[in-house]
């Protein structure tokens, strides 16, 4: 399906953005390891955490959904029964990746298999320190899904420096501990989003420069209730068309404001954009607060390098069509990771910006442009990845002619976004 975006004078009103795709999943796997009854409020219901929840009742955790409840019963983490085929994640990284930690420590064994897209991206990164615990994973000669686990029972715990910076790795690895004998150890240089130590109540200490979050094998999970926030980096394409858009103002309610997440504001901030919280409170753990936006003008170049990059990860499509659309200059080094998204994020902007017209040159590890005026309408290629269809949609706000193809991506992560961009710039 492709979506014809119609230009638009300014974003109004107020929206609330479907709940955190990063805490959904973790609601949905920590409560199937919980010993009774979860209670999630606000769980997201796209594609993504919907392959998680598939999977946890394929793994014969009992779940009813009921408005804006979601009830999970646990029976406690060597609760999981024997699923009757393969798992399957969809597109989601991150159901087969904290699925992995968790698989690897079942007494019996799995398989995970997964799309096109995510069959192509590395599981060498969770394969090798699981490995290291005594997990047997067999996937692919180039560590590429299916994965085919086989349950050992219990792990060995071990220290573990992240050699990427990944919350998918680093959760992977948490869950693991919690079937693993002794203390696991997991140190970043650089803080990956934290919502797994969150969500488990871990402890967590700062050493030489270094973060290091610890996990004890007796690890139990205690039934509680979850209440999810509104997921920033899917709020973050309506920021980006409300600050671009002249004379636009909008409220974003019950957004997560978590510090891991929160990165892209202070880099769009840093530019001139006028952008503030109200109502900030803290919910399960997770601070949360009211977004206020008005269209600024922004000045100033944009220049994200290797320090920023695990923060502002997911938004960086939608920080760079922000640059282009404002006339601004934009660099993004040190950003290999992109690469290795639901697309190769690198190209699949670099494309799509030269095909609006901006001159952009491309590096191994990111790209970069200078200032642009006269952007033109073009047929957008989402490469099947949402945060690629979504960031170009914003930009058809703001340049007339611009058609996404392949839009229906966006429900990986917000069923009902096109919908909502229409309603917030008045057509
Ligand atoms: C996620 C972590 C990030 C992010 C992804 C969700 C998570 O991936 O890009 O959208 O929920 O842990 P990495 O941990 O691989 O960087």
């Amino acid at each position: 399906m492709d979506v014809q975006v119609q230009k638009a004078k300014s974003i109004r009103g107020t929206v609330t953005v479907p709940g955190d795709k990063s805490i959904s999943h973790r609601a949905l796997l920590i409560g199937s390891l919980a010993d009774g009854t979860t209670e999630i409020t606000g769980l997201s219901s796209a594609a993504d955490p919907e392959n998680t929840l598939a999977c946890i009742r394929s793994l014969g955790t009992e779940v009813e959904r009921s408005g804006e409840k979601t009830t999970i019963i646990g029976r406690g983490k060597r609760g999981y029964r024997r699923p009757a085929g393969p798992l399957d994640c969809g597109n989601s990284g991150t159901t087969m990746r904290l699925l992995s930690g968790i698989l690897a420590g079942q007494t019996f064994s799995s398989e995970l298999v997964g799309d096109e897209s995510l069959s192509r991206r590395p599981m060498e990164r969770v394969i090798a320190p699981l490995a290291k615990m005594g997990a047997r994973i067999r996937s692919s000669e180039r560590f590429t899904a299916p994965l085919n686990i086989e349950g050992v029972g219990r792990l060995s715990s071990i220290d573990y420096e992240l050699p990427v910076a990944s919350a998918q790795v680093k959760s992977a690895v948490l869950f693991a501990g919690m079937f693993a004998d002794g203390i696991t150890r997991v140190i970043e240089k650089q803080t990956a989003r934290d919502h797994t130590e969150r969500m488990l109540g871990l402890h967590t200490e700062l050493k030489d420069g270094r973060r290091i979050t610890s996990i004890s094998g007796t690890h139990q999970i205690d039934p509680r209730s979850f209440v999810v926030p509104a997921d920033i980096s899917s709020a973050a394409y309506f920021i980006a068309a409300a600050l671009i858009l002249p004379g636009s103002e909008l409220i974003l309610h019950n957004v997560g404001l978590n510090p891991t997440r929160t990165v892209f504001l202070n880099v769009l901030r840093n530019v001139g954009a006028k952008i503030s919280s109200e109502n900030e409170r803290v919910v399960c753990g997770e601070p949360l607060g009211d977004l206020r936006v008005k269209a600024s003008e922004l000045r100033a170049q944009f220049d994200l390098t290797k320090e920023v990059i695990p923060g502002v990860i997911d938004e960086i499509p939608i920080l760079a069509v922000t640059a282009a659309v404002a006339g601004l200059s934009f660099a993004v080094t040190g950003a290999e990771e992109l690469r290795h998204k639901e697309s190769d994020r690198i190209h699949s902007i670099v494309v799509n910006l030269r095909s609006l017209g901006v001159d952009v040159e491309e590096y191994p590890g990111g790209f970069e442009f200078g200032p642009t005026k006269d952007l033109r309408g073009a047929e957008i290629e989402s490469f099947g990845d949402h945060r690629i269809a979504m960031a170009f949609g914003v930009a058809g706000l703001a340049i007339p002619g611009v058609v996404v193809r392949a839009s229906q991506s966006v429900e990986i992560s917000y069923r009902g976004f096109w919908d909502e961009l229409v309603r917030l710039s008045g057509h």
